[in-house]
């Protein structure tokens, strides 16, 4: 294995994946094998693929980046000399060819990939065939992600019922399949600090996207504008694709919540909602900002805008170990409900109003999620039969915290002024060992930086 710090399309180490590969195989039962697939490329139309996107479990304990490859680990049972059977991590993957590699792009193939992942052995995927069921048998269980992909699923199955067929010459096949995806899942929920570091730095890109989609914001250019200059400034500082679809939705569009469209003009007096965020070495940063298309808040926007900042900075300030996203819920649906009877939006009898959470029918989403290699990271969030989410936060953990107040133009229950207003306003906080980070630390929030960024190109001075 070289003395590599770096692989060269990720910020973590090689240390990082072995280590990841030796803590799973240290969860895995004895006498077990784990398959675990890459994602293919996924055709866009006719002969032309999206940009590829590894499988972020597959990507998460092998650090690969090619499509096409399995990872398999292999536990021994107790007792086996180490030395001769003991735990492996095994790569299958695509061979080296020169004419494809001239069409297509560069393969590392089979010996640097051993070299440069730190893997003890890999074959070529077309021998996949042969080689996989013999690690399978005699093993008393397989683990994979099942229901992820399902042609990878019946290979699982074919290989199984490979070893099946040998049982007359005394071969054992596996009796057990365990759907491994909670295993991986709940070592991707708490980060380590090389990953916190990743996720500190893509954060601070996609801040600077944010301000620097206040800078230009323009009445009458195009949502689609704004979104280029985002993904500009995502890419010019080395965050190459967005972690998700862009949101840029000026007015009215705000209030369809996964608007991707962008394809509107922006208007005068009207809000432009931003959800944008940057994937840096696969680590998402999902930021939300919502700011005059003019650059100055009218009043009512001004006063919609500071009841849900309040409400974040509530929730935010209630982060630390121990406490969970119910807790939080119950901060913040209080405090929203309270400020949307006090002006008039939620009529009726407060206590009632409280008891049923009727800032529900304008907060029309969770509070929040958690972040990492997926937007919507993995990680039980363990809902109650009342649907709370009483995961107890731990230091490592990283989540959304994203209230919001929609109200459509059409709505009629409300005064004029209000309608077409959608807020939502969106950092990533990490746990800390007693409170908690916020990682997103540059992208303007207060009314007052926001209209002083957007004006001047500059914070006010403090
Ligand atoms: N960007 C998707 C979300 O905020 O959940
Ligand atoms: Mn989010
Ligand atoms: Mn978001």
């Amino acid at each position: 294995m070289k003395n590599k710090s770096l692989l060269s399309h990720t910020l973590l180490t090689l240390a990082e994946f072995t280590e990841r590969r030796a803590k799973f195989l240290s969860l895995m039962p004895e006498n077990s094998v784990a398959i675990f697939s890459a994602a293919n490329e996924v055709t866009r139309s006719n002969d032309t693929e999206y940009a590829f996107c590894q499988n972020k479990n597959f990507y998460y304990l092998s650090g690969y980046s090619e499509p096409d490859a399995i990872l398999l680990l292999v536990k021994p049972s107790f007792g086996e000399d180490k030395s001769q059977s003991g735990e492996q991590s095994i790569l299958f993957n695509r061979d080296k060819d020169a004419l494809q590699e001239i069409w297509h792009g560069r393969r590392i193939g089979q010996t640097a990939a051993v070299e440069e992942y730190g893997f003890d052995q890999c074959f070529s995927l077309s021998e996949i065939e042969q080689i996989l069921p013999d690690y399978i048998a005699n093993k008393a269980q397989i683990l994979f992600c099942q229901g992820q992909n399902e042609k990878f699923d019946s290979q699982v199955y074919a290989w199984l019922a490979t070893v099946k067929g040998q049982s007359r010459s005394g071969v054992k096949a596996p009796r057990q399949f365990v759907d491994c995806s909670a295993l991986v899942e709940e070592m991707r929920l708490i980060k380590s600090p090389a990953e916190l570091e990743i996720m500190r730095q893509v954060n601070v890109i996609s801040g600077a996207a944010h301000t620097r989609a206040m800078k230009e914001s323009a009445v009458g250019n195009f949502e689609y504008q704004l979104e280029a200059a985002l993904l500009h400034e995502f890419a010019d500082n080395g965050a190459r694709h967005p972690a998700y679809g862009t949101i840029v939705a000026g007015g009215d569009n705000g209030n369809i919540l996964h608007y991707t469209n962008n394809d509107d003009v922006l208007k005068n007096n009207e809000l432009v909602l931003i959800d944008a965020g940057g994937e840096l070495s696969g680590y998402a940063a999902d930021i939300t900002r919502t700011f005059p298309v003019n650059g100055k808040f009218s009043q009512a926007q001004k006063t919609l805008y500071q009841l849900v900042l309040d409400a974040q900075n509530l929730a935010i300030a209630a982060i630390k170990p121990q406490a969970t996203f119910a807790e939080l819920n119950i901060l913040v649906n209080d405090f929203l409900t309270t400020g949307l009877y006090e002006l008039g939006i939620l009529s009726g009898d407060l206590a009632l109003l409280l008891e049923e959470k009727a800032c529900k029918k304008y907060f029309i989403h969770g509070l929040g999620h958690w972040l990492g290699l997926d937007v919507h990271d993995v990680g039980d969030y363990q809902v109650n039969d009342q649907r709370q989410q009483c995961r107890a936060f731990e230091q490592g953990m990283v989540m959304t915290i994203e209230p919001g107040i929609y109200i459509p133009l059409d709505d009629q229950s409300v005064e004029e002024k209000w309608r077409g207003i959608a807020v939502r306003i969106e950092d990533n906080i990490a746990v800390t060992e007693n409170g908690y980070e916020n990682l997103t630390i540059n992208a303007p929030k207060s009314i007052n930086d926001i209209e002083s960024i957007m004006s001047s190109g500059k914070l006010p001075k403090q």
